[in-house]
């Protein structure tokens, strides 16, 4: 994970990543197999709880089945409200990246950090559409990736927020400015049309749920929303 993302950030290539909670789950090792031969470069993987957001979708166990069914690393987004307590069991479960949401960790966002690092796996922190970039600045040094959200956390096929974009790029002018390392994540509402918006606010990674998986035909999907 960490080459591929340094790779990454050096090819100045927008990477994409489908959320597989837009997959059908009757048939997923199919539907994996498909997004990975249309192209995919990552597997978002949206764990819910019920309690931090009002939805709930799979836990570890699903993460691991995942894990077995696809070679593409796999960037696990924890919408839980304890994150340092289940931090392990995804890293466990195969992730190569976790993020957590600065929302839910508070104050214990440094914490957080370190326990997920500790645990030999990359880091991440999300933001949701209201929360400032101010939360989260004292860690941008630490991080491996900063999920900058589009829509609020909770469902996909929501519309997309243009405003959230504001801060995607002043991340990214701060990374630059600062000298850190972290890959900028945009995920929520992203299709074809909306994607422009976040790869000119810098982002490197797209996350897509429905604009791929709703559609017949996700090569050409994948191959829009990278541009
Ligand atoms: C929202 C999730 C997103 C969502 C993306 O809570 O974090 O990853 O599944 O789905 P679309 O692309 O349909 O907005
Ligand atoms: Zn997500």
């Amino acid at each position: 994970m960490n080459s591929s993302f340094q790779r990454l950030i050096e090819s100045g290539r927008t990477a994409v990543a489908p959320s597989v909670l837009a997959a059908d789950f009757s048939r997923l090792e199919d539907e994996l197999a498909a997004v990975e031969a249309a192209g995919a470069d990552y597997l978002h993987l949206d764990v819910m709880d019920g309690h931090f957001v009002p939805n709930i979708t799979f836990g570890p166990m699903i993460v691991k089945s995942i894990r077995k069914l696809s070679r593409l690393p796999l960037i696990t987004h924890l919408m839980i409200s304890d994150p340092a307590k289940y931090a392990e069991e995804f890293v466990k479960a195969g992730s190569d990246l976790i993020s957590f949401h600065a929302e839910a960790a508070g104050p214990g966002q440094g914490e957080v950090l370190e326990r997920i690092h500790s645990l030999d796996c990359r880091a991440g922190i999300a933001i949701n559409p209201d929360t400032p970039l101010s939360l989260v600045e004292p860690f941008l040094g630490e991080i491996d990736l900063l999920l900058v959200m589009s829509v609020f956390p909770g469902f996909g096929g929501q519309k997309f927020i243009a405003e959230a974009m504001g801060k995607a790029r002043r991340a990214s002018d701060l990374r630059a400015e600062k000298g850190h390392r972290f890959v900028i994540e945009v995920d929520g509402g992203i299709n074809a049309a909306t994607a422009a918006a976040a790869r000119e606010a810098g982002a490197q990674i797209l996350v897509a749920g429905t604009a791929v998986f709703g559609t017949d035909d996700y090569a050409g999907a994948i191959r829009a929303i990278r541009g």
